[in-house]
């Protein structure tokens, strides 16, 4: 044996020794197709409820003893499955790296965006592979054609990155952004359609919109203000961040013209994965975030430029997209609806709590948010932590002052009903 062959035994004995592979349990994710099975003929609300199927559900997850999750907007903890899945493709890139890349990387990726298209009920021509909505916006906010005095509408709440592009956009170029006040409960979609309209002039060129809005949960009518400013000749971008695999839609369904998302948030993908739709006839006039001359400029893999990257987590997509369409997207957002009812009827009769999420059931899924009176968002969601364990994140916006709490399917109503003491003792003591 060599020197560098025995040197190379010690470094795989030691990485062994040093690294602990988790241990999946596939036979509880097979369970979960058993189970959803069974529910066949059961309409979504009745499964909502249904604690022996989302039990099934809640052990397909590896969730953390040590604390309660109810912040998984940011991103959301992927099914063991996923991660094995995952695991498995960084384990063969590494063992084949630059001829995995140059030899079948492009095929696994076009195959994976096939699959993606048809979750979202698009043409795989139309959707770009990124790596979050940061960046899938930022190609649309900083590559539309757009001339020093045309105008953007944004909202308030809107997501900052979005509002920081658009300023940037507007600081180097001289186009304009105009910003609405969006209703916390509006009455009705016409009242949030009319507030978009109000702002438009003739020189209005596009209108942003938040999908599913990231600080109370609320849901825009996105495809009302897309037929109110198509009528006009404007554009409509969808930040979806939120209400992709999460809420039950098709891309079509919206008519808007771009539409970015965080595949790592609802659809439960690996960490660092996003997509831009862009309506097939807009393509050609949407400029690259990243230098591309080489594609014909109708081509949406121009907007992919984005060099090396870990397409490890590309290839679990397609595991995540199988995991959700074995519960399916009706029934998730059912669930996830009723998870966040079930907290939020029980917080809204403690003394001084504010609830920052639109009262009618339709404008919401699964994020809510709630504030206490005389206790700053910081501070509420130090407490709950501190005291109860349990982990949501503050929102402190001019708007809305709370905390924003976000079950996923692997939360049970136990660890809702410790929320709920908590929100309880800490109402009462105010
Ligand atoms: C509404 C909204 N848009 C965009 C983003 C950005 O997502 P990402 O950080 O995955 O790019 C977020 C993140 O939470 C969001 O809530």
């Amino acid at each position: 044996m060599t020197i560098k062959s025995t040197r190379r035994n010690f470094i795989r004995k030691s990485l062994a020794a040093s690294v602990t592979m988790p241990v999946f349990n596939m036979a509880l994710f097979n369970e979960v197709e058993a189970a959803s099975k069974k529910l066949k003929g059961k309409s979504a609300s009745d499964v909502a409820s249904d604690e022996t199927f989302w039990y099934q559900v809640q052990k397909a997850y590896t969730v953390s003893p040590h604390f309660i999750n109810l912040e998984n907007g940011y991103f959301s903890l992927v099914s063991d499955e996923v991660l094995e899945a995952q695991l498995k493709n960084v384990q063969m890139i590494n063992e084949q790296p630059s001829m995995y890349m140059r030899t079948r990387q492009w095929g696994d990726r076009a195959n994976i965006k096939r699959q993606l298209a048809d979750f979202g009920g698009v043409s795989p021509d139309e959707i770009a592979l990124l790596r979050n909505t940061t960046e899938a916006l930022n190609i649309v906010i900083q590559g539309i054609e757009m001339n020093a005095g045309d105008e953007a509408i944004v909202s308030d709440q809107d997501y900052g990155s979005m509002l920081e592009a658009f300023e940037m956009r507007a600081k180097r170029f001289g186009t304009v952004v105009k910003k609405i006040r969006l209703p916390l409960h509006p009455k009705s979609d016409e009242e949030v359609v009319a507030a978009f309209e109000a702002a438009i002039t003739p020189k209005t060129k596009v209108i942003h919109v938040t999908h599913m809005i990231n600080l109370s949960g609320q849901i825009l009518p996105v495809r009302k203000i897309a037929d109110m400013a198509h009528s006009k000749g404007i554009e409509v971008i969808s930040d979806s961040a939120h209400a992709f695999g999460h809420i039950p839609y098709k891309i079509p369904d919206l008519d808007c013209d771009y539409m970015g998302t965080s595949l790592h948030k609802w659809l439960g993908c690996p960490l660092g994965l996003g997509m831009l739709y862009v309506k097939k006839e807009k393509i050609k006039d949407l400029w690259p975030l990243m230098g591309d001359v080489n594609l014909p400029e109708d081509d949406i893999r121009k907007l992919e430029h984005i060099g090396t990257h870990p397409c490890s987590a590309d290839l679990a997509i397609a595991n995540a997209i199988k995991f959700h369409n074995m519960i399916g997207s009706e029934r998730k957002a059912a669930r996830l609806h009723y998870l966040k009812s079930y907290w939020l009827k029980k917080a809204q009769n403690i003394p001084n709590i504010i609830i920052n999420t639109p009262a009618e059931a339709e404008r919401s899924c699964g994020i809510g948010n709630v504030g206490v009176k005389g206790i700053s968002p910081s501070k509420l969601a130090d407490i709950l932590y501190d005291k109860y364990k349990v982990f949501t994140v503050a929102i402190n916006h001019s708007a809305i002052k709370g905390v924003r709490v976000t079950p996923h399917l692997y939360t049970t109503t136990h660890e809702l009903d410790i929320f709920v003491k908590a929100l309880e003792e800490i109402g009462e003591n105010m």
